[in-house]
């Protein structure tokens, strides 16, 4: 077995990634697939919780896919899989779930919060969300957790469900997993709509989705806040003016984004001109990524390859964490 620390990582199969999710989060997997040992998986059973349309699942599980292949996922770097091809996740899960309490688990801030926005279904699968995303970590051992700051309290939970079973079964079967935040030292990309962070929950129009064709692109990026003219040289620019060339910073030269910053400082800048000057260089930017992403949704032949060996990967390291479990908990073969 390789010495080095294990990575795992759930794909939520939720839209179109966008580039602030490209510059952080899918980043950071494309580094850490060259360092580790790692296991990337499209979160396809946790998306239940809130029951997609049956015709949109696929769907929706295929677009993700192709796009972290876009990106650069190597499935033969990394394990790249779908979590519904492993049979072996929902049995840990199971087996999990007989030492996961309903007080600790009503106690999640994740759950508490879909109590207060969802009422109407509030079903088990999402209580036991945690369970679920411990077995994905624990079931190949992990030790290291890519994830945003948001699923921190869910590992935490992986970490007390993996010590809780190696103490009931004596067994030291699961190493503790530990967060490989990404959050801090990556580039911040800001939303359009002159808001923190690009981030669909402030709409479409705050976000550059990497799939967004080249008119779509100029007519979300006319439309980004700006701010006035300065009227006192040098001033701070406000957040709205300092997004856009955050944004300058992602997808023009340098050349470029010292132009506007100048014109800025002297107060001469044009929103409009720096805006059409964005939208220009977010295309260039893009349109590599964009035809890529579609030709690999045609290739429906090298998508069945990639998950079909990713499968495979995925289920001989499951394989061998569940027969431990089970043999821990006195399962015996009577043939
Ligand atoms: N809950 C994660 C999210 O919402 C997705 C996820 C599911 C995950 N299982 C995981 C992340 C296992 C890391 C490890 O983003």
């Amino acid at each position: 077995m390789s010495s080095k620390q294990i990575v795992v990582s759930g794909i939520r199969p939720t839209g179109m990634l966008h580039l602030g999710n490209y510059m952080g989060a899918v980043k950071n997997f494309i580094s850490m697939q060259n360092e580790h040992p790692c296991f990337f998986f499209i979160a396809d059973y946790h998306s239940l919780t809130t029951h997609p349309n049956p015709k949109d699942l696929h769907n929706s599980v295929k677009q993700v896919l192709a796009e972290y292949l876009a990106c650069g996922l190597d499935p033969e770097k990394c394990t790249l899989y779908i979590q519904s091809d492993l049979p072996q996740i929902p049995e840990l899960y199971l087996l999990l779930n007989m030492h996961a309490y309903k007080g600790e688990l009503e106690r999640v801030s994740s759950f508490k919060e879909k109590v207060r926005t969802q009422p109407d279904n509030i079903n088990a699968g999402l209580l036991t969300y945690p369970v679920l995303m411990a077995a994905d970590i624990i079931i190949h051992r992990a030790h290291l957790v890519p994830v945003g700051k948001d699923q921190e309290q869910h590992l935490e939970m992986a970490r007390t469900f993996g010590n809780r079973f190696n103490r009931m079964y004596d067994i030291e079967l699961f190493p503790e997993p530990q967060a490989f935040n990404y959050g801090g030292e990556l580039v911040k990309i800001p939303g359009l709509q002159g808001g923190g962070k690009m981030s669909k929950s402030d709409g479409e129009n705050n976000v550059i989705n990497l799939i967004d064709s080249p008119n779509v692109l100029r007519k979300k990026i006319s439309k980004a806040v700006s701010d006035v003219t300065p009227t006192e040289a040098n001033s701070v620019p406000s957040q709205p003016v300092q997004n856009l060339f955050d944004l300058l910073k992602v997808a023009s030269t340098k050349e470029t984004l010292d132009f506007y910053v100048d014109a800025y400082a002297n107060c001469n800048i044009r929103y409009g001109d720096l805006k059409k000057q964005l939208a220009e260089d977010m295309v260039t930017f893009l349109t590599p990524i964009r035809e890529k992403i579609s030709d690999i949704l045609a290739n429906e032949e090298y998508l069945g390859k990639v998950a079909k060996l990713g499968a495979e990967k995925a289920k001989e390291s499951a394989d061998a964490t569940l027969k431990e479990a089970r043999s821990a908990i006195g399962f015996r073969k009577f043939y």
